[in-house]
């Protein structure tokens, strides 16, 4: 049986989002197949800052460490993004504190973790709805509709250059949103502030996806001349927007879950010249976001089941 990573070693680097608790459960199956970690959340902004402005990186370290005991590449999982951040706190700041704190942060932690292999500095900026650009967020409120120029500039000034900037977001495969990224790294492009674009490709409802629309966003996106990062992928089974766990799947649904995750490596296999890195947003299906998410029903969303063991997905991938 070929790992993941000797299947692709041709391609680009399989990473996985790992965890403090996953790592320690089964370190040695992420070592074994995956080339890059992400954190999966203990390098945030409220992860690694409370809101006195206090800062402990005891776990980012753990992490850090591990991938650096074992030869691993590591993603810098993010500066900036909506959600896991004390927004109500910053929230009170004047825009030229906010920008001071931000500085200061971005700094602190770029300088802390100096041989990751790139950072997500803005996650998830464009808005889901239609017609409407930007997000709401705290820092859309505070510098204005150009906040994510100043931002990556700020991150081009402070995180040493061989360090690669990039900008992560999802529902990519979707026309209006992908329109939305483009119109954000392009701007970024112009002057220099980006290096790479992060499809975070979360397939949670594979109605909305097509492999088409996947493929259009490649072609879309090569255009840019930036360099391509798979972020957080995972096929959502049962899809969320049903009330079944998986449990309650049948065989077929099962044989067309394995088939699309077949079928979307072979567009990451046509596309390889462009694409840094694949990374699945967990590594086993018991430690899954999916699990906690949406509904709160139980799925399988990766290539090792509950018992850590390769699944019929995992075959689909790594014979070809
Ligand atoms: O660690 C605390 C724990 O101390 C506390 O007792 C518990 C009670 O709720 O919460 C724990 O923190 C949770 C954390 O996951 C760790 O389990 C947070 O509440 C919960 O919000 C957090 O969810 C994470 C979410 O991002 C928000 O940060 C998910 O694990 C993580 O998979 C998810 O990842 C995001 C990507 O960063 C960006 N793209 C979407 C993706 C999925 O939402």
């Amino acid at each position: 049986m070929k790992t993941l990573k000797e299947a692709y070693k041709d391609y680009f680097d399989i990473g996985a989002t790992v965890n403090v608790g996953s790592y320690k459960s089964f370190g040695n199956l992420i070592a074994e197949q995956f080339d890059s970690i992400t954190c999966e959340n203990e390098m945030k902004y409220g992860f690694v800052c409370n809101t006195k402005d206090e800062y402990d990186f005891s776990r980012a370290d753990e992490l850090y460490n591990f991938a650096l005991d074992n030869g691993l590449k590591i993603r810098g999982h993010n500066f900036v993004w909506h959600q896991c951040t004390p927004v109500d706190h910053l929230d009170t700041f004047s825009p030229e504190k906010l920008w001071e704190r931000i500085k200061e942060h971005i700094k602190l932690v770029s300088d802390r973790y100096q041989k990751v292999s790139c950072w997500d500095v803005i996650n998830e900026a464009a808005d889901d709805k239609n017609g409407l650009f930007l997000r709401d967020t705290v820092w859309h409120r505070k510098f204005g509709d150009d906040y994510y120029m100043k931002i990556y500039a700020l991150a081009r000034e402070l995180v040493p250059e061989n360090i690669q900037l990039v900008y992560n977001d999802y529902n990519e495969y979707i026309p209006e949103k992908r329109e939305k990224m483009l119109r954000i790294v392009n701007d970024l492009k112009a002057e220099g502030l980006i290096d790479a674009v992060g499809f975070q490709s979360h397939i949670t409802i594979p109605k909305y996806f097509s492999l088409d629309e996947y493929k259009r966003t490649f072609e879309e996106f090569s255009k840019t001349g930036l360099r391509i990062h798979i972020t957080e992928l995972d096929i959502a089974l049962p899809p969320i927007n049903t009330k079944k766990t998986f449990s309650d799947v049948t065989a077929e649904e099962r044989e067309a879950w394995a088939k699309l995750y077949g079928n979307v490596f072979a567009v990451f296999r046509e596309y390889a010249e462009l694409i840094d890195s694949v990374t699945f947003w967990g590594v086993s299906d018991d430690t899954s976001w999916l699990n906690n998410a949406f509904d709160g029903h139980g799925r399988d969303a990766l290539l090792f089941d509950r018992d850590h063991q390769p699944n019929e997905a995992y075959f689909r991938v790594t014979e070809f």
